[in-house]
């Protein structure tokens, strides 16, 4: 069946868990579509798993429109949204408004998601009057890294808690239809999901949100040394890749890939006319 706005909040109404997965091309586009994820993410986090920065500032919104547009081809049923990238919507009204409709109008995404909570109230309720749905990002939200003194945990004090509780009941009622959170205690999750009539989408927000979004290289063991405490592994890709890439390389120096039934054949009376 294919998601939209309106299943997808059906699903919370019904108390079926929502799956979301980060997702940057059309490779894995298609086999997260065959899998029945509920909805992908493009994140900003591209500019860290795909591009290699050390943090999502640097990403661009070509960068976005670029994987955004890849992913789309490769879904179906499977709803896409794509991150607004650092200083696309903080800068005003109109940058937000014409942000966001690039990434529908050029990424083909069905939704946006920025960061931020009654500071960007305004930018969700006019991306909304667009008409363009809105996703929410509370917690820790890491394009404000310096300003936040890095990755660290959020919402543990009384202030920070109450902050972020009323930052999400604040990006509800100026349209957002759902909300991550991430990186906040079990139990202020719980309580915002509670309290709110969307959606929430927890990433290290503990078992009580409405669903879980993970980056895809992180479940599948793709890196090697950082592993955040929410992050589980449910393979290890990382190894299989690089037995694999050790494989070939040993199969090529060593003579034995390619084989006869990897080569083409011709008649060896063409052979003989040209070989002179
Ligand atoms: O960019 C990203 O991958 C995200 C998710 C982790 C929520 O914003
Ligand atoms: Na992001």
């Amino acid at each position: 069946m294919k998601k939209t706005v309106t299943t997808l909040q059906q699903q919370k109404l019904e108390g079926r868990k929502i799956s979301m997965l980060t997702c940057y091309d059309y490779t894995t586009a298609c086999l997260m579509e065959a899998a029945g994820v509920d909805t992908v993410l493009i994140g900003d986090s591209l500019g860290m798993t795909m591009l290699g920065y050390d943090d999502t500032l640097p990403v661009t919104m070509e960068d976005m429109i670029h994987h955004t547009r890849a992913v789309s081809r490769g879904l179906k049923n499977t709803f896409l949204i794509a991150d607004m990238p650092f200083l696309s919507y903080q800068t005003s009204i109109y940058d937000a408004v014409m942000n966001a409709g690039r990434l529908m109008k050029e990424g083909h995404a069905q939704a946006v998601k920025l960061e931020g909570g009654a500071k960007v109230c305004e930018q969700i309720e006019a991306i909304t009057k667009a008409d363009i749905p809105v996703v929410a990002h509370l917690g820790l939200t890491p394009q404000s890294v310096n300003a936040f003194g890095g990755f660290k945990v959020q919402g543990k004090n009384e202030a920070q808690a109450k902050q972020i509780l009323e930052d999400a009941l604040a990006v509800e009622k100026a349209g957002a239809f759902m909300v991550v959170l991430e990186c906040i205690p079990e139990k202020l999750a719980t309580l915002i999901t509670k309290r709110l009539t969307i959606p929430t989408i927890g990433i290290g927000a503990g078992a009580g949100c409405d669903g879980q979004v993970l980056v895809y290289q992180d479940m599948l063991g793709m890196f090697e040394g950082i592993k955040p405490k929410f992050v589980k592994q449910f393979a290890q890709i990382g190894k299989e890749m690089k037995d694999a890439f050790s494989a070939y390389d040993k199969a090529v120096k060593g003579g034995s890939y390619p084989a006869k039934e990897h080569s083409f054949g011709i008649d060896d009376e063409v052979i003989e006319a040209i070989d002179l």
